[in-house]
């Protein structure tokens, strides 16, 4: 990293975005669909169900999704990362669950479009970034990183962040963050310390879906959190039975994944690709057709 350690990093010089921001939807040359949390059977089946379609109808040209939920709920494995990336998705992010199945430790090493956080530490298995392109070409770079209020122990994200993003800059200004966190409190003052270094700042991992979306001043899009893709009638993705014991004793219970109708959380977001800059955002949920209301 250039001039590392030889002063403060100062986030909010030199931005990109600076120049007033323009918000004529016209001017959106690119649109990247985000999708929440994938967890077990019943998100994957509102995938396979729904994102053909959705894609088409809402004209995506770059499709990401957390998938660190996927199997059973937690992990992946990779027959169901292949089946994922099958459907049209084509970077998957993740997050505190990426390591609960042994097979990733193999497929992520093998799978440049499977990511985990990048504030690991040195050594971890897989990589946190990526720079792709679209259909047409055009190149896309995408980023995952992890909270850590009420979170495993990680380093930083905030530093590992301003050393990622001024690599990733090289490379194209259309820059998608996946942040993997708790508290909204550290995803807030994350998105306001990326505004105008990233496209995006979209938090993950709490399964609850938020409606704080908006383009920050700078013009990079945030959400604290864009919500769980999986089974609708459940907490957090996971049975009411086998989740409420936990809060009725104070003892540990074995989760079980809900298993009924899914919904599916995601946003939408323009970019205007000269700049990088977030033109709009907006939240996109999908009920599955044999859910109820
Ligand atoms: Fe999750
Ligand atoms: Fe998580």
């Amino acid at each position: 990293m250039k001039e590392a350690g030889s002063r403060t990093p100062e986030p909010f010089r030199d931005l990109p975005f600076r120049s007033p921001r323009k918000t004529h939807s016209a001017q959106a040359a690119m649109r990247i669909l985000f999708i929440g949390d994938i967890v077990g059977r019943s998100g994957r089946r509102i995938l396979r169900e729904q994102l053909a379609n959705l894609k088409d109808r809402e004209a995506v040209d770059f499709t990401i999704a957390n998938v660190e939920n996927a199997a059973g709920g937690f992990g992946i494995t990779p027959k169901i990362g292949r089946d994922i990336l099958s459907r049209g998705v084509d970077v998957m992010t993740s997050g505190n669950h990426i390591w609960d199945k042994r097979e990733v430790l193999d497929y992520i090493e093998e799978e440049p479009r499977l990511l985990r956080p990048g504030n690991y530490p040195p050594g971890t298995p897989g990589a946190s970034s990526i720079v792709t392109a679209t259909e047409s070409g055009q190149k896309v770079a995408v980023l995952n990183l992890q909270g850590r209020v009420f979170m495993p122990l990680t380093d930083c994200p905030f530093r590992a962040a301003d050393s990622e993003l001024e690599t990733l800059r090289r490379e194209t200004p259309i820059i998608v963050v996946d942040f993997h966190a708790e508290a909204t409190s550290e995803k807030m003052a994350f998105g306001r310390y990326l505004d105008g270094r990233a496209t995006a700042v979209l938090g993950t991992h709490t399964h609850v879906a938020t409606a704080d979306g908006r383009v920050l001043p700078a013009g990079t899009a945030y959400v604290s959190d864009v919500g769980m893709t999986g089974a609708a009638d459940s907490v957090i993705g996971m049975t009411l039975e086998s989740s409420l014991p936990r809060f009725l004793t104070g003892r540990p219970n074995r989760f079980q994944v809900a298993t009924g109708s899914p919904q599916l959380s995601s946003v939408v977001i323009d970019v205007e690709d000269s700049s990088g800059r977030a033109l709009s955002i907006r939240r996109l949920d999908v009920l599955s057709s044999d859910q109820p209301g």
